[in-house]
């Protein structure tokens, strides 16, 4: 007769010896799986007679219970020992300093234009954009500017070697004026936007980049004049430097597609070598800078779009982004502007909940 006691006392200590749940699995398969020792046992009780298995049946019952047991408490012993060692090795120290995560920045340039969309907007100037590939229609022909400029030469503008469908010359447009046509063409009168975006000048030193930023504004309606251009840039010019004492001077000048044309210069002072925007530029200590083109828009480009300039006039303006970024913020090179720097970024960029807004100071 099979000794059980023997049996169930070497099949526990082998099953308290598993070390770990795949060993464990491989015992029990071999005790109680199908064709394993104990399984084997249970099926002779079959052929026994009715004495024998009166003896042996409780014995291979209890061989067979004790050895689930004994499998069932190794089980959760090595469960619970792989969970402690888990939990030990993901411990979170808490007192330990955070990683540093590098944080990005709103380019300055990005903060300008938000700022004066929300300045303008704040005089009701709706946002316009035009594509960066223009055609030399919009960018020179409606414009009113002559085959013969000099902004037309190849020294000065980005051509694309292949004309458009219509035979019209591409190329990188040179101002953002091209908008000022696109909108005139595609919406009715009275027109009140501003079109922020890049531009492209075959130019490269200090002051100048082949690649620049140009806010445009227009506006279309009934009896416009000078004094709304120059109240609006006023206006503009002293809610982005946060002061009032901003003194312009308009200067005559001329632009193909403003009739009349004037230049706008500030007044500033030199402060520790840096330009502080503000004061007369005819005062003690100040002097006048030259900021923007603007004028009254020609009426043969008023033509040019279809409407007729003596029902609608209007003024036009373009500023520089840039420069407009440098006289707030105290950057000195416009190169320094587009070379991707993280130093520079991280020193001059801004927050990217700092958002503009007037009424939280528009660069608070
Ligand atoms: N487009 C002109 C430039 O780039 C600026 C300008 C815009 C002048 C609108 C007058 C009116 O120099």
């Amino acid at each position: 007769m099979t000794d059980y006691q023997g049996m169930q006392a070497r099949l526990e200590a082998d099953i308290a010896a598993a070390a770990d749940l795949d060993a464990l699995e491989a015992l029990r398969v071999a005790a109680l799986g199908k064709t394993g020792s104990v399984s084997a046992l249970l099926k002779t009780l079959g052929a026994m007679t009715p004495e024998e298995r009166q003896a042996q049946g409780p014995q291979i019952h209890s061989l067979r219970e004790g050895v689930t047991g004994a499998i069932a408490a190794r089980k959760a012993a090595l469960e619970g020992a792989a969970l402690e060692a888990k939990l030990a090795a993901e411990r979170l120290d808490m007192t330990l300093p955070a990683a540093a995560a590098p944080v990005g920045s709103v380019h300055p340039v990005s903060q300008v234009m938000d700022e004066l969309a929300e300045i303008f907007a704040d005089m009701g100037f709706a946002v316009a954009t035009g594509p960066e590939i223009e055609d030399d229609w919009h960018n020179f022909t409606a414009l009113n500017i002559p085959e013969t400029h000099p902004a037309r030469a190849m020294h000065d503008t980005f051509y694309f070697p292949d004309k458009d469908a219509e035979g019209r010359s591409m190329l990188l447009r040179t101002h953002t004026s091209p908008v000022q046509i696109r909108t005139m063409m595609n919406a009715a009168p009275p027109i009140r936007i501003i079109a922020p975006g890049r531009v492209y000048r075959s130019d490269s030193d200090a002051t100048h980049t082949p690649m620049f930023h140009q806010i445009e504004g227009l506006v279309i309606d009934r009896g416009i004049h000078m004094g709304h251009l120059k109240w609006t840039l006023e206006t503009f010019l002293k809610a982005y430097f946060e002061r009032d004492d901003i003194v312009l001077r308009l200067r005559p000048s001329y632009f193909p597609f403003t009739e009349p044309s004037a230049e706008v210069d500030v007044g500033y002072a030199q402060e520790k070598g840096r330009r502080i925007v503000g004061g007369n530029g005819d005062d003690e200590g100040h002097a006048w800078m030259e900021l923007l083109g603007s004028g009254m828009v020609n009426p043969r480009v008023i033509a040019n779009c279809g409407l007729d300039p003596d029902e609608w006039q209007g003024f036009a303006f373009g500023v520089g982004v840039d420069r407009l970024a440098m006289l707030k913020y105290g950057m000195d090179d416009l190169r320094a502007f587009f070379d991707g720097d993280l130093r520079w970024l991280s020193h001059y960029g801004f927050g990217a909940l700092s958002v503009p807004t007037l009424s939280g100071g528009i660069s608070a």
